[in-house]
């Protein structure tokens, strides 16, 4: 947010010649003569395919111009433009002259375009855009597992100012001692903050210049006013002595807050305020600026995460930024979607930015909703040279100047991501960090084990699980430093790559695995908890995923939609009720028709099965295998339950009996029944006139149906004695697309808007179609253009698309058909 809610800010995404020609004689782009290619920002400089393509789709040099009349009434102002990110280095000519450079594709650019600037007059910007791998800037330098892409994929704005200006607020917003709640539960507060100011002239600030700020509620606290004035008044009197942009820090004094006091930022509640800092020049105003703050304590102790002062388990999962078709080049609402889905479909409390900064949009989002961040520099497994390491200073640098205001940051990553042990360059980005934010400590993502720990958090990526042994490490095994915090980075992953059409017994297999190392940190209290990797499937590099570019280690598709170990994450929270069951119940989808065990993911107390509506069983969570879990999954083990008494009239030892053997037979197969079944068999026929063919009826009846009448399945998930969810699978009647955007409405936002379209087969009953993958149509009508390809397939049954408007407002619709289903229509109204 530091970079938004200037004054006089105008967005500047609009109307830009695109080209990809390069004249490598001139190292200069080449502009065809006709603005026959206009794009706009967020862009990305190639559209790109689902799948089966590589890195030189993107990795290329390419130039955007821009013609505009510079306002007369600039004059005697300062012209601010900011680019929030061009991938991977941007060079800056106005009017043929270069204005200046950056190097980083994931944090924002600001310059002066006040130079070469014609003043009533047409003027012309080009910006040249460096996206090719080849770079020597951090991430590159050897192998990356993920698609860097191209382009100017962030937003781009200029801000009109006067001579002096606001650069920077950089607030902290202290709750003074969270022990002394009043009875509204509100706590007494202060904001200490640093403005730092911009102007050309060195030397005293004017005579009457005078900075004041106030604090204000936002809507996220509903108990006052949105908007209402807690705090405010205080004058600097400090001096000016900068060059150009942000070399003059004013030193503001404490505000102190006054009644009726602030609540908390929490994952519960993060309650939001605004700081609004204005510039004076007597009573003139010269710049403002709004900042949003969250009073919150976040601490990593020895022994945990302890969020204003209570320890928290941080549960999250790692998630890049990008997306089909177009990479990066998302505009922040869909960015702040998938904050939505984490926190709301997940049910997370914490993300990973691997493996670099993300949308601000994004981390806004994060904000709103009480998700705890852990984000970090750009990188993996490489360290270049000096000048690279320089280049990574410098990113580390921007990284905390343009993000240390979100509360929901908890933590800076500044080693990069699983790289080696280099102390002069780690105790470098430390230092950084730690001067230019005091308040928050610093980790820095490894693989290694005791290595140096130059950091406040010990942050590694435990990827010990295999499947049969422990799914952690305890944190002495891994952390050279007792004494300070440890935190699971990354878990899962390569360990065990999950395509969402992969067959059942895989899928429940991958969503064991990130139960079982979840279970296992949650049971250590010394480790502050993980992230899994990672949110969603992601588009790669030759070296890595399954051949076809993509990563499949989600627990979600590249669209978003959930696999199934996404519900292992949902069903640990409490509120709305979950309930997901591992198996579609087709016996002819396991290796001689055995089911095997079946998990019923819920945040509920117990399960019920009803098999062809009569009731088999009530299960409970498996406290043997999850011992730590908040809600470890339930065990479905045995299909028959009471049904031999209630339906075979057989009573209860006897129908135990039988069905020891029954088991051990779906278990071993007949032909390798271990010789203790065998002589339990032989009991059963000897003392109990049990026949060999009444055992065979019993069994292809019960558990072997091979062949049988396919049966029907409830599952009912049971909270405090209520039936709060329940699921029913039978066999499929119907095919039912369901079509769920990831909002009913758009708002004019910073660029042109966008927005998800997740779809999903399921049957009559609301259950996923697995292995539906048959072809869709997509139409769309209304101020609207398709994002990607209008005719699509089903991959697992799932897939989606993305819609942007085009700038007018309206009723925007998309239609999808298929071969033999109804077509679904969704409208989005566009404002
Ligand atoms: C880690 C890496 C991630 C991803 C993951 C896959 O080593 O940090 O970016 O590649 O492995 O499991």
């Amino acid at each position: 947010m530091s970079l938004q809610n200037n004054h006089n800010r105008q967005n500047w995404n609009q109307d830009w010649e695109f080209t990809k020609l390069w004249n490598a004689e001139t190292g200069k782009p080449e502009f065809p003569e006709e603005k026959s290619n206009l794009v706009e920002f967020p862009h990305s400089n190639a559209a790109l395919p689902y799948h089966y393509f590589t890195e030189t789709e993107y990795s290329f040099r390419s130039g955007y111009r821009k013609k505009f009349i510079a306002e007369q009434a600039w004059e005697g102002k300062e012209v601010l433009l900011t680019i929030e990110a061009a991938a991977h280095v941007i060079e800056v000519f106005l009017n043929g002259q270069k204005l200046g450079s950056h190097e980083g594709g994931y944090t924002a650019y600001t310059l002066s375009l006040n130079d070469n600037l014609l003043l009533g007059q047409e003027n012309e910007l080009i910006f040249q855009v460096d996206s090719r791998e080849e770079l020597n800037i951090p991430p590159f330098g050897n192998v990356i597992d993920y698609m860097t892409y191209g382009g100017i994929y962030r937003n781009v704005y200029l801000e009109i100012k006067e001579k002096v200006w606001i650069a920077d607020v950089y607030a902290r917003a202290i709750p003074i001692n969270i022990e002394e709640k009043d009875t509204e539960g509100q706590y007494p507060g202060r904001v200490e903050s640093t403005v730092t100011l911009g102007s050309r002239e060195t030397g005293d600030l004017p005579e009457g210049y005078t900075i004041r700020q106030k604090l204000a509620a936002t809507s996220s606290d509903s108990t006052v006013e949105s908007g209402k004035i807690f705090a405010g008044k205080f004058q600097s009197d400090k001096s000016l002595n900068g060059e150009l942009v942000q070399k003059v820090t004013v030193k503001v004094n404490e505000l102190k807050m006054t009644a009726p006091g602030i609540r908390l930022w929490s994952i519960d509640a993060p309650c939001l305020y605004i700081l609004q800092t204005a510039l004076y020049d007597g009573d003139t105003l010269m710049d403002e600026k709004e900042t949003v703050i969250g009073f919150r304590r976040a601490e990593f102790q020895a022994d945990g995460f302890y969020l204003n002062g209570e320890k928290i388990k941080i549960r999250g999962l790692n998630r890049h930024q990008s997306y089909p078709y177009v990479g990066y080049a998302m505009p922040e609402g869909v960015q702040a979607e998938d904050a939505v889905i984490l926190k709301k479909e997940l049910r997370v409390n914490a993300v990973r930015t691997s493996h670099y900064p993300q949308s601000q949009g994004f981390l806004d989002a994060c904000d709103r909703l009480g998700l705890l961040v852990f984000t970090e520099i750009p990188g993996w497994q490489h360290i270049g040279d000096e000048a690279w390491k320089e280049t990574a200073c410098r990113q580390t640098e921007e990284m905390v100047l343009q993000y240390r205001n979100h509360p929901s940051i908890i933590l800076w990553g500044v080693r990069i991501n699983e790289s080696q042990d280099d102390d002069d360059f780690y105790r470098k980005t430390n230092a950084i960090a730690h001067q230019l934010d005091p308040t928050r400590p610093t980790g820095g993502v490894r693989f290694l084990k005791k290595s140096h720990l130059l950091e406040d958090v010990y942050t590694y990526n435990d990827f010990v699980h295999t499947g049969r042994n422990q799914g952690a490490d305890p944190k002495k095994e891994v952390t050279s430093d007792l004494s300070k915090a440890y935190l699971i980075s990354e878990y899962n992953g390569h360990m065990f790559p999950t395509k969402a059409f992969d067959d059942e017994a895989h899928r429940t297999e991958h969503t064991l695995r990130h139960a079982r190392v979840m279970d296992a940190y949650y049971g250590q209290e010394d480790i502050a908890g993980g992230f899994g990797w990672c949110m969603f499937d992601y588009n790669t590099h030759k070296d890595f995923g399954s051949g076809d570019a993509i990563c499949y280690h989600g627990v979600m598709d590249m669209f978003r939609n959930p696999k199934q170990a996404a519900y292992v994450y949902a069903s640990q929270e409490e509120g709305e009720a979950v309930l997901e069951i591992s198996s579609a119940m087709n016996i002819g989808e396991y290796p001689g028709g055995a089911i095997g065990a079946v998990y019923a993911y819920t945040n509920a107390d117990a399960v019920r099965m009803y098999k062809n509506n009569k009731f088999v069983k009530e299960f409970y969570p498996d406290r043997k295998e999850f011992p730590h879990l908040p809600h470890p999954p339930i065990k479905l083990d045995d299909f028959v339950g009471e049904l031999l008494e209630t339906q075979e009239g057989y009573e209860r030892k006897k129908a135990e009996a039988i069905k020891e053997v029954l088991f051990a037979v779906a278990k071993y197969g007949q032909n390798s029944l271990p010789l203790l079944y065998k002589m339990k068999m032989l009991k059963l026929m000897l003392f109990q006139g049990m026949t060999f063919a009444e055992g065979m009826r019993l069994y292809y009846h019960y558990i072997g149906n091979w062949g049988g009448n396919v049966t029907t399945y409830r599952f009912e998930a049971v909270k405090s004695g209520r039936v709060v969810k329940s699921v029913l699978k039978e066999p499929v009647t119907k095919k039912v697309l369901q079509a769920i955007p990831g909002s009913p409405r758009l708002q004019k936002g910073n660029s042109y808007e966008a927005v998800s379209v997740r779809l999903r087969m399921t049957d009559q009953n609301g259950n996923l179609l697995p292995y539906y993958q048959e072809p869709l149509v997509l139409k769309v009508r209304g101020p609207v253009q398709l994002i990607g390809p209008a005719v699509i397939s089903l991959k697992g049954g799932m897939g989606g698309t993305y819609l942007r408007t085009i700038g007018e407002s309206g009723d925007i619709v998309l239609r999808v058909e298929g071969n033999d289903i109804e077509p679904v229509e969704v409208v989005i109204k566009v404002e």
